[in-house]
């Protein structure tokens, strides 16, 4: 398994691109399900859960062209072929669950695995069964499987989510665009990946109207067609670079960076010290001689601070001068990197959701691994930070969700390779 090494090398400098948002053009993807016309994305970032849904797609039956290096990718539903996503791949990737909507709308009949536990959390999928059965399916769980029917297609009602979730917004929105009549979803997230998946389905012909605010509307149609829709910059990423220079002094402009993506983060990183400035390329984001206050963080849905900037914010809070207090309140594990960081010489107590971080003046290189992608890419974070070597192992995670990590910190300065396994 490749491994990647960092070592503490002093301020960043220079730029560094924002690439497509994953968590967006996963589900974009499962929108091609919707018609039987192509679905052409742009900006498509090159990651491995990308090719993972790819791949689950085709064994729907949806044929995928990929142009320009990866970068576009033509998605056509012509005629779906199989109704069934296996959990080999479900498993790997729980977005994939986020096939049921427009499976179910499309075909009225849907089986996927139920995706099972994961590193963060319990990560349940009532939500997401609750909303299609308000909608009119009947769901029955078989042998780990989801199988949703709606003999007679589904029907537009009223759907009020007990707490926000992305996940089962998405596939209600899914399923309500091709249901009859009229679906109104309450508490449905607004995150930004929300309103793009929104945004494509309107250019298919949908009719929703509310995106982006806690209550959507959407007006059932009959069908839906094809359309070009470019991938949002990802945000998370654009966090996560922008802590780089935050963590170990420097100047690095994120470009393609939209500041309205993350408005919480950033107005998280002024108030440690950072200097953010808009400009007509994306953000530019200095340290200058500024040293970095401990900032008290709890994580919400969009527009609140994400959960998935957390583990980043952690480790830029353990050399902070003062001490944080860092509450997770979206998944109910995920301080997985905590252990890791305190390897690093690290001061945090856990304490249930909340964790407090005391800054130390050095945190010191260590072999160190972690369980999820965010936590991975925090270790990295810290290692930038860090006196001598940090070795930073199961780097699958990381090649999940941020494309050429190594090759975008090391343009900036970061000393930073990737060991393959092979040698
Ligand atoms: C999405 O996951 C993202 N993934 C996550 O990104 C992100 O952390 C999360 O939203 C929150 O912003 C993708 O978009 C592919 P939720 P999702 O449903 O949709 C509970 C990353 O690192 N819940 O909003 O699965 C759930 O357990 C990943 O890129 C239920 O109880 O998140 C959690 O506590 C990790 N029942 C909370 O809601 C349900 O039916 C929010 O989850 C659904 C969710």
């Amino acid at each position: 398994m490749d491994s990647i090494i960092v070592r503490g090398n002093g301020p960043l400098k220079g730029a560094i691109p924002i690439s497509g948002a994953k968590n967006t053009c996963l589900k974009l993807m499962t929108a091609a399900l919707l018609t039987d016309e192509p679905l052409t994305l742009t900006n498509v970032p090159r990651l491995s859960d990308i090719a993972t849904l790819a791949h689950l797609l085709e064994t729907l039956g949806v044929e995928i062209a990929r142009l320009q290096d990866g970068r576009v990718m033509a998605l056509s539903a012509r005629s779906i072929t199989n109704r069934r996503a296996d959990y080999d791949i479900v498993r790997k990737l729980r977005a994939s669950f986020n096939v049921l909507g427009p499976l179910l709308a499309r075909e009225n009949e849907a089986i996927v695995s139920l995706p099972g536990g994961c590193a963060i959390g319990a990560r349940k999928v009532d939500l997401h069964l609750m909303a299609l059965e308000k909608l009119g399916a009947e769901i029955r769980l078989e042998e780990g499987y989801v199988h949703a029917i709606a003999a007679n297609g589904l029907t537009g009602a009223e759907i009020d989510f007990p707490m926000v979730s992305v996940g089962a917004t998405e596939n209600a929105l899914a399923a309500a665009v091709l249901a009859k009549g009229t679906t109104v979803l309450k508490n449905a997230a607004c995150e930004p990946d929300t309103v793009a998946f929104g945004e494509c389905l309107q250019a298919m012909g949908a009719k929703i109207d509310g995106l982006g605010t806690r209550e959507i509307t959407i007006e059932g149609v009959d069908r839906l067609h094809g359309t070009t829709h470019e991938v949002i910059p990802d945000r998370i990423e654009l966090g996560t670079f922008m802590i780089a220079p935050a963590i170990c002094g420097g100047e690095v402009e994120l470009l393609g960076g939209r500041r309205d993506l993350a408005e919480a983060f950033c107005d998280k990183l002024e108030e440690a010290g950072m200097s953010i400035q808009e400009t007509d390329t994306g953000i530019r984001v200095a340290r200058g001689n500024a040293s970095i206050r401990a900032v008290d963080v709890t994580t919400a849905p969009f527009p609140g601070f994400p959960t998935d900037l957390q583990a980043q914010f952690m480790a830029l809070m353990c050399t902070a001068e003062g001490t944080s207090r860092l509450e997770e309140t979206i998944f109910e594990n995920r301080f997985m990197h905590a252990p890791e960081l305190i390897r690093m010489g690290a001061d945090i107590d856990v304490q249930g959701g909340v964790a407090t971080v005391t800054g130390v003046e050095k945190l010191k290189g260590a072999p160190v691994m972690a369980t999820d992608l965010r936590a991975s890419v925090s270790l990295i974070l810290a290692g930038l930070a860090a006196e001598g070597e940090t070795v930073v192992n199961r780097v699958y995670h990381l090649d999940r969700g941020y494309e050429r990590i190594e090759e975008k910190l090391s343009a900036v300065g970061a000393d930073i390779r990737r060991v393959r396994a092979d040698g």
